[in-house]
């Protein structure tokens, strides 16, 4: 699953009949089909309960499907494939999941822990090119002087920008971003955001982020895929989403 292996504009993430029903019984995904592109930028909307957060866990398998299958980059993601995928595709959560009392250099070291292989999982050793592209990636973030700042002294947008450089440091092929900025405040939103979409067109990362906010996947999405009830229901440009295009995924 290298990330050179496949050129932009080629499918990178190929989602077939995948289906997940929970525990009890709740049937989150239905039968979803998509394909993501190489590069692309993809919004994905849809009401609370729609499915968005199921559907973007099921590619790094956080959710494991009950039916149908995810192929990136050509290969079917199984059990086995866990640590290509934990390299591969990085995620970025609406909480920004940091661990607090650390300060925000090893934070974003922990992006380069699936590189490490046994004991070094345990006890992590960071060699200089780790402490390079952590240091890099919060540059390129604007960050880098908070460093060697405790992760919980920083707001809630330096927060998602620290959660950023640790996804950046992971050196993914894709993102993933669940509500990444449902916790922030508009202006903070934007500059989440602007970030999110200078990485996916400066570095080609494949970008898949659920936002419930329409006006905002319209404006940085490539594409836009709209969940209802578990099911896909819209797929299509951001000016191809119309007044019936909404009433179709929000009500
Ligand atoms: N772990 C779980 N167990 C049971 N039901 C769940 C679980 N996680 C999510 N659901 C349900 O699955 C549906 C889709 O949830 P989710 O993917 O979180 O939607 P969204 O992110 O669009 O709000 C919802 O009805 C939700 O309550
Ligand atoms: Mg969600």
């Amino acid at each position: 699953m290298s990330s050179g292996a496949i050129e932009t504009g080629a499918t990178q993430i190929e989602v077939r009949q995948l289906s997940k029903v929970y525990p009890n019984g709740l049937r989150a995904l239905d039968n979803v089909n998509v394909d993501i592109k190489k590069g692309e930028f993809v919004a994905i909307i849809g009401s609370s309960g729609a499915g968005k957060s199921t559907f973007i866990r099921s590619i790094n398998r956080l959710v494991q499907p009950t039916s149908g299958t995810i192929k990136i980059n050509g290969e079917i993601v199984t059990g086995n494939d866990l640590r290509h995928l934990r390299r591969d595709v990085a995620m970025i959560f609406q909480q920004f999941n940091l661990v607090k009392r650390l300060t925000v250099l090893r934070n974003v070291l922990m992006g380069r822990l699936g590189y490490k292989n046994g004991l070094g999982l345990i006890y992590p050793i960071f060699n200089s090119k780790d402490v390079d592209l952590a240091l890099a990636s919060l540059q390129r973030l604007g960050i880098a002087e908070k460093a060697y700042i405790r992760a919980d002294q920083l707001s809630g947008g330096q927060q998602q920008r620290v959660a950023i450089a640790r996804a950046l440091t992971q050196e993914p092929s894709i993102m993933l971003a669940d509500e990444p900025v449902a916790s922030l405040d508009p202006e903070t939103s934007i500059v989440v955001l602007d970030i999110l979409k200078r990485i996916n067109r400066e570095d080609g990362i494949t970008t898949v982020v659920n936002l419930h906010q329409l006006d905002l996947a319209k404006e940085y999405a490539d594409r836009v895929i709209g969940f209802k009830g578990g099911k896909l229901v819209f797929e299509g440009t951001p000016d191809q989403v119309t007044r019936e295009v909404y009433e179709k995924v929000y009500r």
